[in-house]
């Protein structure tokens, strides 16, 4: 049986009148990566956070290993690691007297792997914190993540600040973790790191979460972009179930564009097959086309098409 690391059921969050989280469940697995994606403001770091201990949750619930994320905040923080978005440091302390203050605070030893990591992330360790650019701040953050042995890793938005090949180590460090049996918890606002990494995600917005899957069960619920030139008439087309946004070619009428349901491609398929093709364009759905139609107020309908 899949062991659950992180169980969050019906979370919420009130700050006075404001409630940042209204109704967040999900549950992070061992041995995988959750993205966790959603718009600015949406609750992301409020959900980290209250998994963090750092903020008391209103109502619902929320443990990790087991435990309650308050009340066992101590126990639990010595099997975690955690970065978060903006990362603060002490301004006197060199970048790598920070490294091995956070280890320390982690009951963690500068290891070979720190070092690896200095390096790999190529950061000068001698400077004064207060000198380091954003991204130099987060790759300090990181590295000491990295070279602490945690049960669970959680980022967020860690790579706003890293250019793209400090990224792309960041991506290849978080994989290895979960190669050796490690769960990870990531928010992140970057598509193609999230279809990289991710084994499932969790669509959260305006305090709710409001799809939860794998990025196959997401891409079931897109639509394929079709164009096609017939011989025959192309009339019945727009008849069928599952097809929208049908575009007649203004020059030649028996060439279509339309957009097609996942699940009904077979049997627009079916109709096609029994014209002559002349040319036949698809293009399968992308995940911002599905972030889009989440993040436009569209939900309802996804969500819907998803029944
Ligand atoms: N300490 C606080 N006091 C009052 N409101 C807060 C506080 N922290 C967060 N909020 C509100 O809670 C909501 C969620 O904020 P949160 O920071 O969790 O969003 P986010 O998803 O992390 O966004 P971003 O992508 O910009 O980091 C926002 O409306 C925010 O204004
Ligand atoms: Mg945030």
């Amino acid at each position: 049986m899949v062991e659950t690391v992180v169980k969050i059921n019906q979370l919420q969050k009130k700050f006075g009148k404001v409630e940042a989280l209204k109704n967040i469940t999900f549950n992070v697995y061992k041995g995988e990566v959750f993205g966790f994606i959603g718009p600015n403001g949406a609750g992301k770091s409020t959900t980290i956070r209250t998994l963090l201990g750092i903020l008391r949750a209103s109502g619902g619930s929320a443990t990790i290993f087991g435990q309650d994320v308050w009340h066992d905040a101590v126990a639990i923080h010595s099997r975690l690691a955690y970065v978060p978005g903006d990362v603060y440091l002490w301004p006197n302390l060199t970048g790598g007297e920070v490294i091995d203050l956070f280890l320390k605070l982690n009951h963690q030893e500068h290891s070979d792997k720190t070092d690896e990591l200095i390096e790999q992330f190529e950061l000068d360790p001698t400077k004064k914190s207060r000198t380091y650019s954003k991204g130099n701040r987060q790759k300090v953050a990181l590295i000491a993540a990295f070279s602490t042995d945690a049960d669970l890793y959680i980022f967020d938005e860690p790579t706003s600040g890293l250019d793209p090949l400090n990224e792309e180590i960041f991506q290849k460090r978080v994989l290895e973790l979960k190669q050796a049996g490690k769960s990870i918890l990531l928010s992140s606002h970057i598509l193609s790191e999230v279809e990289r990494m991710c084994d499932r995600i969790g669509i959260i917005r305006q305090g709710e979460i409001i799809e939860t899957g794998s990025l196959e069960e997401m891409r079931h619920l897109t639509r394929t972009v079709i164009q096609v030139q017939t011989k025959d008439s192309l009339s019945d087309i727009a008849q069928l179930e599952g097809v929208h946004d049908v575009k007649t070619d203004t020059a030649k009428q028996n060439k279509v564009s339309f957009a097609v349901d996942s699940d009904q491609i077979g049997i627009v398929m079916e109709v096609l097959a029994t014209k002559v093709i002349l040319s036949l364009q698809s293009t399968p759905p992308t995940l911002e086309d599905l972030f889009l139609r989440y993040y436009n107020n569209d939900s309802q309908e996804v969500n819907d098409n998803a029944q």
